[in-house]
């Protein structure tokens, strides 16, 4: 049986930083307020001409410094995005072109903060089913387009960003398993209400805009992602000692410890970037993989838990050795 293993990450980060201070001068919040609920400290923001596909290129090039792989190698790419260059065609295919690779399967993944693990998901089954040998799996957002910047209740939370992994058949896994879940009776609670087939005139104004209630996000968020995290844990009758790493999204500092305290894993074990990139949404997650890859902190053969959880809701876990 083939399974997926990661072979290479990479990530890249808008040069635009934003930070707390710099927001206090733009609505009526403070550093503190923003730190003390949320932990953020900073985000990075797109420039006005830089795009989720431009986001989701330099990270490619990141991950190719790895000479682990050649774009003319892959043969699957799955972007995970809310926030797409374009109605279509996908991001995924934009970005196909852009990287000269020909005739691979391309296509994106919607599932907003939980979009990578849906995205790695899917390219792990692709791969377990020799449907494909080795995936670009890409997290990229320009949130910050679809964020209303008078809003003090949503503008502090949110950044832009990239994050890819590499998925390569492997006679060992790699991915152990995935868990996704949605439930759209939360549709309500977090969401961006306009689109394409509704009140499209609010998306060529510019006013589509998230929406959300903080309050009962967080509860649902910490129960869902303690769920998701202990059914990753079972499937592989894993204690929770054997986790070298978890990697949780990357939406409120207050979450993460509430469901690491939950889990019973410590805060040591926990990659946290939320302070330096905000929500990146889908992409917060290969995001802080990718810089705790390159900051040494996780290495070849460590034991990884992944959870995340976004609008719709939607959230999943993955289990992996690195
Ligand atoms: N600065 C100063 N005050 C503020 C700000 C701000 N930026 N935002 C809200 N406030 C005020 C409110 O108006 C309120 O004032 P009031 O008491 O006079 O009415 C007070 O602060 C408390 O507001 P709450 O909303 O109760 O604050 P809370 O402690 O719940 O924190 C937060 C809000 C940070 C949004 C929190 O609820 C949270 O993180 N929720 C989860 C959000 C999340 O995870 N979202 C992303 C999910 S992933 C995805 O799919 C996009």
């Amino acid at each position: 049986m083939s399974f997926s293993k990661i072979i290479a990450t990479g990530s890249y980060l808008p040069t635009g930083v934003v930070t707390n201070y710099d927001l206090a001068k733009m609505v009526d919040t403070s550093h503190d307020w923003i730190y003390s609920r949320t932990g953020i400290e900073q985000r990075h923001i797109a420039h006005s001409d830089e795009t989720t596909c431009d986001l989701a290129e330099q990270a490619v090039y990141a991950a190719m410094e790895s000479g682990r792989f050649d774009a003319t190698d892959i043969d699957l790419i799955v972007v995970a995005t809310t926030t797409a260059d374009q109605v279509f065609p996908s991001t995924a295919c934009i970005l196909q072109e852009r990287l000269g690779i020909r005739n691979s399967p391309a296509f994106d993944v919607q599932a907003v903060c939980a979009g990578f693990l849906y995205a790695i998901d899917i390219a792990d089954k692709f791969i377990r089913t020799n449907c494909a040998n080795r995936a670009l799996v890409i997290g990229a957002e320009t949130f910050s387009r679809i964020i209303d910047w008078t809003d003090r209740t949503t503008c502090v939370l949110f950044g832009d960003g990239a994050g890819v992994v590499v998925l390569e058949a492997s006679g060992t896994p790699g991915i152990h398993s995935t868990h996704l879940r949605a439930n759209g009776a939360y549709k309500d609670l977090l969401s961006v209400p306009v689109g394409v087939s509704r009140n499209f005139d609010q998306v060529i104004n510019g006013s589509a805009y998230t929406q959300m209630q903080g309050g009962e996000v967080f509860k649902i968020a910490v129960k869902c992602m303690e769920q998701i995290a202990v059914e990753a844990l079972e499937a592989n009758e894993a204690a929770v000692d054997q986790v070298d790493w978890m990697i949780p999204h990357q939406a409120n500092t207050r979450i993460i410890t509430a469901t690491a305290k939950r889990l019973g894993i410590p805060m040591e074990k926990v990659i946290v970037t939320i302070n330096q990139h905000g929500n990146t949404s889908a992409a917060s997650i290969p995001l802080a993989l990718d810089t705790a890859v390159r900051d040494g902190r996780i290495k070849t053969g460590d034991t990884i838990l992944i959870e995340g959880f976004g609008g719709g809701f939607t959230w999943g876990s993955a289990f992996l050795t690195f």
